[in-house]
């Protein structure tokens, strides 16, 4: 069993496994989800236990539709709809109360629920089929890195878990989360940047996040491969010496170790980050070395990942 391909059948299998309480791997356009019932408060418990994921960390919800996310939130505004209209389905995470229908369990024992409605066509399908909210963290024991292919689903959870197979993720990095809870608060940057949020809702403060531990699993020590990995400019990369090392590089070429090349353009690069981290650590180097990208906006989440990746 383990990985299956998306056909009608096996999506019709997944969403039987979550209707009886279990558990599934499903894929998104940013990573693949861990996916159970939002509404089943065992099942919930059951992602927290094979994730090994602090208990107050919250879950995000997923939906096919608008009325789902209505259904599981409160506060619900205009500036929700306009938010929606424009970036669902796609990368795009909200945090509202939570509708008391919703089980403390999923949002982490808190009052809030995050909610977004993915863009992948198999997710879309098994929720449509499913028939309700699927909450999902990302497939990955807590701390190692995002998944973005089956396989890395595999490698973290073995034969028994019943993955849903959609290819390799498109964005390649999570959702951004934005909290519609009072200001407008982006609590964890992603795909879809503040600029593009700030021409929806251009009459709203969007603050770029003090307030990361609103949003617990932004912590450092995140998305750690078990290599140590170091960030470095160009020059210094150019002039590294050593054994054992593997860089990840958009235009440095240092003359030792292996080099692993990295794209220019920051939505490819965040694409493959994941996977090119995973491939760097599987040569057990020393080190990996990674050229910092530029520090401009559109690198933001790019840059975010690496720094938690580093720290
Ligand atoms: O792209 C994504 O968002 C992927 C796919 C599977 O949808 N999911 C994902 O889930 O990245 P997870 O659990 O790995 O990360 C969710 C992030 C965490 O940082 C969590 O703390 C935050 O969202 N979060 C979830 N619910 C929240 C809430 N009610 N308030 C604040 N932050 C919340
Ligand atoms: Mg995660």
């Amino acid at each position: 069993m383990s990985i299956v391909s998306a056909t009608e059948e096996n999506i019709e299998q997944a969403s039987q496994i979550l209707q009886s309480g279990g558990v599934v791997s499903f894929p998104t356009e940013t990573v693949y989800g861990l996916g159970c019932d939002t509404l089943n408060k065992e099942a919930i418990s059951l992602v927290y236990t094979l994730k090994n994921r602090p208990n107050n960390n919250p879950l995000i919800a997923h939906v096919s539709n608008l009325g789902d996310a209505k259904k599981i939130t409160n506060g619900w505004d205009d500036r929700c709809d306009k938010l929606a209209s424009v970036f669902w389905p796609g990368p795009l995470t909200l945090v509202l109360n939570k509708n008391k229908c919703v089980p403390k369990e999923a949002s982490g024992g808190g009052d809030t629920i995050a909610v977004r409605c993915p863009s992948h066509k198999t997710a879309i399908k098994l929720l449509t089929r499913f028939g309700g909210p699927i909450s999902a963290p990302s497939a990955n024991v807590s701390g190692h890195t995002s998944p973005t292919t089956a396989i890395h689903v595999q490698m973290d959870f073995g034969n028994e878990l019943f993955v849903l197979d959609g290819g390799a993720c498109d964005k390649g990095i999570e959702s951004t989360v934005i909290s519609m809870v009072g200001t407008p608060t982006i609590l964890r940057p992603g795909s879809i940047g503040a600029d593009a949020i700030l021409k929806i809702i251009s009459d709203t403060k969007v603050q770029k996040s003090d307030r990361q531990n609103e949003s617990p699993g932004s912590s450092d020590k995140h998305y750690a491969p078990k290599s140590k990995l170091v960030l470095q400019t160009k020059e210094l990369i150019q002039n590294q010496h050593g054994e054992n090392i593997v860089f990840l590089v958009i235009n440095a070429t240092p003359n030792i170790g292996v080099l692993v090349q990295m794209p220019s353009n920051p939505a490819e690069y965040a694409k493959y980050i994941y996977a090119k981290i995973r491939e760097a650590d599987s040569m057990n180097p020393k080190i990996i070395y990674v050229e910092k990208p530029p520090n401009s906006p559109e690198w933001e989440a790019v840059n975010d990942r690496l720094r938690r990746a580093s720290s």
